[in-house]
């Protein structure tokens, strides 16, 4: 028997047991006569204690143990003389009588402590002994649970979960496919999905009714901190819905995960906003409502006094930071740095501090007298003791970059609590996206979006204005989902490919399969998907999804510790009739 109790197990009623333990040498401690090493499992650390009772020939054994031995011990369970409140064995440790090497290890590259030495890349390397740190360990346990209470949840409103193919046809998500040739069929090549999208469609036609899967989706994109190339979704379908039904069921598991996992309760229903609001409002689609922060748009009140950089431009707009009158110089001068980066791309930034004796002190004073001032801090809600912070330009630009310097404000100020969340729905997408490049339309979510039933009119003379049946699912400002309500009809459907400048050839190659299935008795429908490594990672505070999977890759799509992706041999390439281009 290798164990009668696991590390984090014993407490003070367990004193006097006789029991065994095994698991990993954290630690060795070497304090005159006696050693203490620290014993690490899944469950816990438990501290082993051998002293001048033990026997000679269990100390020379001792004396030969290294960190990250895998051990079996057998002992007694006492109380601790000097007991650590830190840990939950801390009254307890255990006198051993008995000892096994079950395997050595080598000196591991990193220490495997809460705090480690270890960077990024090593830990990336070594990745399975990055694992056994509880930090990274726990990270895994808060998704397991996760994935638990979602499976109970949709369990509970009757969704079957359905398992769909990775070997597949290119999926329209907006991304490259990652590909797969076929060596039954020489020439030919699999698309790993995007998406299950069409698939959780065709369930639909099939009558299941309600579909959901755990489900991993490729995506070839460039990478960031809440991007992976492989990551998972929680991919759900409904039929015989509309919007607010798809939006009241996943409010719900939302509500369910936030009580189960975090131990909050929302008792009123989730703002819903509108796209174009978000837009206007937050110069995001994904705005993060901890904090109020709106903007306020000056065009109209801030042109024809002369200052020549506003009277050009098409918009307008700041913000107000609350009691930031006070900002110094070299503050002012760091906001202005910070909104000239170019990932964020503003020209300036004009700044007025509302004094708290009401008087203005800004950056434009030249241009704009006190009555003009007061005029915009009244525009923007400010007291005295606030500071607006305004940009200008083109509108588009503008606004993004005036997300950004708000959220750069809320950080700065201390709103961006991790430890709060601020759910919404963004909904009424836009249906299409102009691409100025490709100079045609793109579906803004993805080509089987229903148009709103009020829009449809504008196919023909005003698509760009067309709002979409789609919504987003966002919490802290982070996309946690998005879905919407299909097309199910064979003839909308060609519509949309129409528009989308996707020829009838070769919509008929790429979904002919889907446009077919329509013509047998398709039931409206439609779902969501949320990034599942995002939600893990936005309930456990952190912003990188990486630390939520167990076998994540680096910024270039590698996996440093598998070394993947590498070259394949000659007679895998000639198998498959490829032959690699140099570069
Ligand atoms: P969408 O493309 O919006 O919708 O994806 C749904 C959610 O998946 C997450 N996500 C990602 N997470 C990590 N790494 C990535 N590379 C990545 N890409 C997306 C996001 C996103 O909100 N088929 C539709 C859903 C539907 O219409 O039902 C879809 O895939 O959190």
């Amino acid at each position: 028997m290798y164990r009668t109790h696991t590390c984090g197990e014993l407490r003070i009623n367990d004193v006097g047991q006789e029991v065994t333990l095994s698991g990993w040498i954290q630690a060795i401690r070497n304090l005159g006569g006696m050693t203490f090493i620290t014993l690490r499992d899944r469950y816990g650390l438990t501290q082993l204690v051998f002293d001048e009772n033990t026997s000679d020939e269990l100390i020379s054994r001792v004396a030969n143990l290294g960190r990250e031995y895998v051990i079996k011990v057998t002992g007694k369970v006492i109380e601790r003389s000097s007991k650590n409140a830190k840990m939950p064995t801390g009254e307890i440790e255990i006198i051993a009588s008995e000892l096994f090497v079950l395997n050595k290890s080598d000196i591991p590259p990193f220490t495997i402590e809460d705090e480690t030495d270890g960077g990024d890349e090593l830990r990336m390397k070594y990745r399975y002994l990055d694992l056994r740190r509880n930090p990274v360990r726990e990270n895994l346990e808060l998704r397991h649970k996760m994935g638990q209470e979602i499976r109970k949840f949709l369990d509970g409103e009757r969704f079957m979960e359905i398992e769909t193919p990775y070997l597949i046809k290119s999926t329209p998500e907006g991304a490259r496919d990652f590909i797969v040739p076929s060596r039954m069929n020489p020439g030919e090549f699999y698309a790993l999905p995007q998406s299950p999208q069409t698939f959780k469609q065709l369930l639909m036609i099939s009558g299941f009714d309600k579909y959901f899967q755990i489900v991993k989706c490729f995506r070839d994109e460039d990478l960031r901190a809440d991007r992976q190339p492989e990551f998972t979704q929680i991919d759900c379908e409904m039929s015989f819905v509309d919007q607010e039904d798809v939006l009241n069921t996943f409010e719900g598991l939302a509500k369910h995960l936030f009580y189960e996992i975090k131990g909050l309760t929302f008792n009123e229903k989730f703002p819903q906003i509108l796209y174009d609001d978000a837009m206007k409002y937050y110069g995001s689609d994904k705005p993060d409502l901890r904090f109020d922060m709106k903007f306020s748009e000056l065009t109209e009140i801030a042109q024809g006094k002369g200052f020549k950089v506003f009277d050009s431009v098409e918009y307008i707009g700041g913000i107000n930071a609350k009691k930031c009158a006070e900002y110094s110089r070299k503050k002012l001068d760091e906001l202005t740095a910070f909104v000239q980066k170019p990932q964020v791309g503003a020209k300036g930034l004009v700044y007025v501090k509302y004094n708290l004796d009401g008087t203005f002190k800004s950056s434009v004073d030249k241009f704009f007298s006190a009555e003009d001032l007061k005029n915009w801090a009244d525009h923007m809600n400010a007291e005295p003791g606030d500071l607006l912070l305004v940009l200008a330009g083109n509108r588009n630009d503008t606004l993004s970059a005036l997300n950004d310097l708000r959220l750069e404000m809320g950080e700065r100020l201390g709103l961006r609590d991790k430890n709060k969340f601020a759910p919404c729905w963004v909904v009424d997408f836009p249906l299409l996206e102009w691409n100025e490049e490709e100079n045609r339309y793109f579906a803004k979510h993805h080509p089987f979006t229903s148009p709103k039933e009020e829009d449809i009119n504008l196919f023909d003379s005003d698509p760009g204005k067309m709002r979409a049946n789609a919504y987003d699912f966002v919490i802290n400002g982070v996309e946690i989902g998005g879905g919407s309500i299909r097309i199910f009809k064979t003839e909308l459907q060609q519509k949309m490919f129409e528009i989308l400048g996707i020829p009838k050839k070769e919509a008929e190659e790429k979904f002919g399969f889907l446009l077919n299935a329509f013509k047998y008795g398709a039931p409206p429908h439609g779902g969501i998907a949320f990034g599942f490594d995002r939600w893990c990672s936005v309930f456990g505070g952190s912003e990188s999804i990486r630390d939520y999977i167990a076998f994540p890759k680096n910024n270039s799509g590698r996996d440093v510790m598998i070394d993947s992706p590498s070259d394949v041999g000659e007679k895998q390439l000639n198998e498959l009739l490829l032959k690699v281009m140099k570069k």
